[in-house]
């Protein structure tokens, strides 16, 4: 398996060029399928998880043609409705395919994702919905197997604001009988962007980016040319690496309004920061203040900037409490983190994080995306060598995260594994 090694204490500097998101993207590639023609979205990142979504899209009959970072996806044909268990256990989003399936097939048979490395992370909120819309839900030898000949709209009150079970069921209100109200839904920037791209199928959605959104139903939808935003978590991990490095980094093609409450505790930190209309500079300093954060549903602090944020304050000066809300296991992180010097305990959800004055560079094991982010940007401040195993976890979300750090004058490097 391949491996990063980093030889820290390089300050970073310069420009980068924030890739698609990847949580825009899936549900995007699996909205395509949900009009016969051929539909074009643009900015998709390369990243692992648009790989296992392209091979299950493929899979259900979609033919795909991919230049650069435009994927054009014929859905003329959509022929199975059956997302296999060999893809979906590599990636849990694939569920996103169950409202689109719903809305074109009237069917959609899904493995059931397992847990994985962050919680237990079940998908009861979203089958509930289908079942309150009148589709018939069955749990069947690992199976999640659904079918509806016609879906009725309602109130749908979610137990909480999930993000893909919010865009899934967007996605499958789009053509039922009637209206299909979805309170305390989701607001994450990736729901607008989604909601857009199902109104220019020619959807009629309301209220998305609030607790509340309408949806109107339509009788046909239609093929369509689609951007998918900036990846607001890759350039809040890049924000970090300025920080962490005490760098001066200027983060472009982004949407800074979206990383509102990063910047807010990087300013209260006492990192610099600078915000045009689409590019955001960041200039860390050495030894920044400590600052507790506490992971929320969007517009709050989002958990997948936690780890990225944990590691810098591993340096801050003081002590910061770092809470956990969304998911009940995402600090997988800190025995890593601990190995390379940091003094952190954990009671409970929270993290207390006591800064150090050094990092000190050590072997690593990756375990989830963010998780591993976090290790590379512990790694860049750390003195000496530090090799983050297990890597494989980055590539899931991360477009050349090596590549991009050396740009910016980071000494990293992949190291090719063996082949088995
Ligand atoms: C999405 C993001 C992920 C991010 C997360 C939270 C994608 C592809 N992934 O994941 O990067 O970390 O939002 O911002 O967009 N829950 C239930 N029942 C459900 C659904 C969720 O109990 O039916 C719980 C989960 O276990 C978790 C919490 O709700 O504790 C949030 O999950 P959710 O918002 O659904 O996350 P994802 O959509 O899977």
């Amino acid at each position: 398996m391949d491996e990063i090694v980093i030889n820290g204490g390089e300050i970073l500097n310069g420009r980068i060029l924030i890739s698609g998101a990847k949580n825009a993207a899936l549900p995007a590639l699996a909205a395509a399928i949900m009009a016969p023609g051929v539909t074009a979205l643009t900015n998709i990142p390369d990243v692992k998880d648009v790989r296992v979504m392209s091979e299950l899209l493929t899979q259900l009959g979609a033919e795909i043609d991919r230049v650069t970072d435009t994927f054009r996806v014929n859905a003329s044909d959509i022929t199975s409705f059956e997302a296999p268990y060999n893809l979906v256990r590599t990636m849990r989003a694939s569920v996103l395919l169950l409202g689109p399936l719903l809305s074109r097939l009237g069917k959609a048979r899904v493995s059931l994702p397992g847990g994985c490395a962050i919680g237990n992370r079940p998908i009861d909120i979203h089958l509930k919905a289908f079942s309150k819309m009148g589709a018939e839900v069955e749990l069947r030898h690992g199976m999640i197997d659904i079918r509806a000949d016609k879906l009725t709209g309602g109130i749908l009150v979610l137990d909480f604001p999930t993000v893909t079970g919010t865009e899934n069921i967007m996605m499958a209100a789009v053509k039922a009988d009637d209206v299909t109200e979805i309170h305390n839904a989701a607001m994450e920037p990736e729901i607008v962007n989604l909601a857009d791209m199902l109104n220019s199928m020619g959807a009629e959605i309301e209220g998305a980016g609030t607790d509340r959104i309408v949806v109107h139903p339509v009788k046909s939808l239609n093929a369509c040319e689609h951007r998918i935003i900036p990846d607001r978590i890759e350039a809040g991990t890049f924000a970090a690496a300025a920080a962490i490095t005490a760098g001066c980094i200027q983060i472009c093609n982004v949407i800074p309004g979206h990383l509102t409450s990063l910047l807010s505790k990087l300013d209260q930190a006492g990192v610099s920061i600078a915000v045009e209309k689409d590019r955001i500079l960041v200039q860390g300093v050495p030894g920044p203040k400590a600052v507790d954060i506490q992971t929320a549903v969007y517009p709050g602090y989002p958990t997948d900037l936690q780890a990225q944020f944990m590691a810098l304050m591993c340096l801050a000066d003081g002590e910061s409490v770092i809470t956990e809300t969304i998911f009940e296991n995402r600090f997988m992180h800190v025995a890593e983190l601990i190995r390379m010097g940091a003094d952190i305990t954990i009671r409970g959800r929270a993290a207390i994080v006591r800064g150090v004055d050094n990092l000190l560079g050590s072997e690593v094991m990756a375990t989830d995306l963010r998780a591993s982010a976090s290790l590379v940007l512990a790694g860049l401040a750390a003195q000496g060598r530090t090799r983050v195993l297990r890597v494989y976890h980055l590539d899931r979300g991360y477009e050349n995260l090596v590549g991009k750090m050396q740009s910016m004058g980071a000494d990293i490097q992949r190291i090719p594994g063996r082949k088995p």
